[in-house]
């Protein structure tokens, strides 16, 4: 199959990305100012950069941990069922959690992680999502934090990916297709 063409058109500039970072770190820290340590999990692939500049911005004692649920696969639709891939490492009971997304999309994904890992009883557990886009919301979540609110457009960039291309780009930008299907 050939890939349909197409390009990327900057949305979120890198630079306002870190300036973000900044602010939301500041929230986050005053949110877990008496931490012992915070468990920061990831949710692979697409929130790796974004973890990545949070945890260097964030002023805390911190551990790294991640996990992958399935999403899109390799094409542009969300997926309802939201399966484990790759659970946590560590144990989480008793621990300050903060889960980082990149996006929150129909909103199934963040559902079922955060509820599977109330489960296993942390202390305290909030999320963090880079991006929300709310019109496609289809289960009733909001993230703790949420840097962007965007329309409902297809992004890649700053980790995020189309059939993983463009995850190295700086910025967030808009696919746009230059032929029709
Ligand atoms: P949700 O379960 O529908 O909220 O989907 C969340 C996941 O879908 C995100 O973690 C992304 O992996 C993926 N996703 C949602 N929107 C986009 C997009 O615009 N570009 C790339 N991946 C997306």
């Amino acid at each position: 199959m050939v890939a349909r063409p197409y390009v990327i058109d900057e949305m979120i500039s890198a630079k306002s990305i870190a300036a973000r970072i900044e602010e939301l770190c500041k929230e986050i820290q005053s949110e877990f100012s008496e931490t012992n340590k915070l468990v920061v999990v990831g949710l692979l692939r697409g929130s790796f950069v974004f973890i990545a500049d949070l945890v260097r911005e964030l002023d805390l004692p911190i551990e790294v941990d991640f996990l992958e649920a399935s999403s899109y696969g390799d094409g542009m639709e969300s997926s309802r069922e939201v399966r484990i891939l790759k659970d946590l490492r560590g144990a989480i009971e008793g621990r300050d959690v903060l889960v980082v997304e990149d996006i929150v999309d129909t909103g199934h994904t963040l559902n079922h992680v955060t509820g599977l890992l109330k489960s296993r009883l942390p202390a305290r557990l909030k999320s963090i999502a880079l991006l929300d886009k709310p019109s496609q919301r289809e289960v009733d979540f909001k993230a703790d934090w949420t840097g962007f609110e965007i329309p409902d457009e297809f992004v890649v960039g700053y980790g995020i990916d189309f059939a993983q291309r463009n995850r190295n780009l700086p910025f967030i930008g808009k696919v746009r297709f230059t032929e029709p299907e």
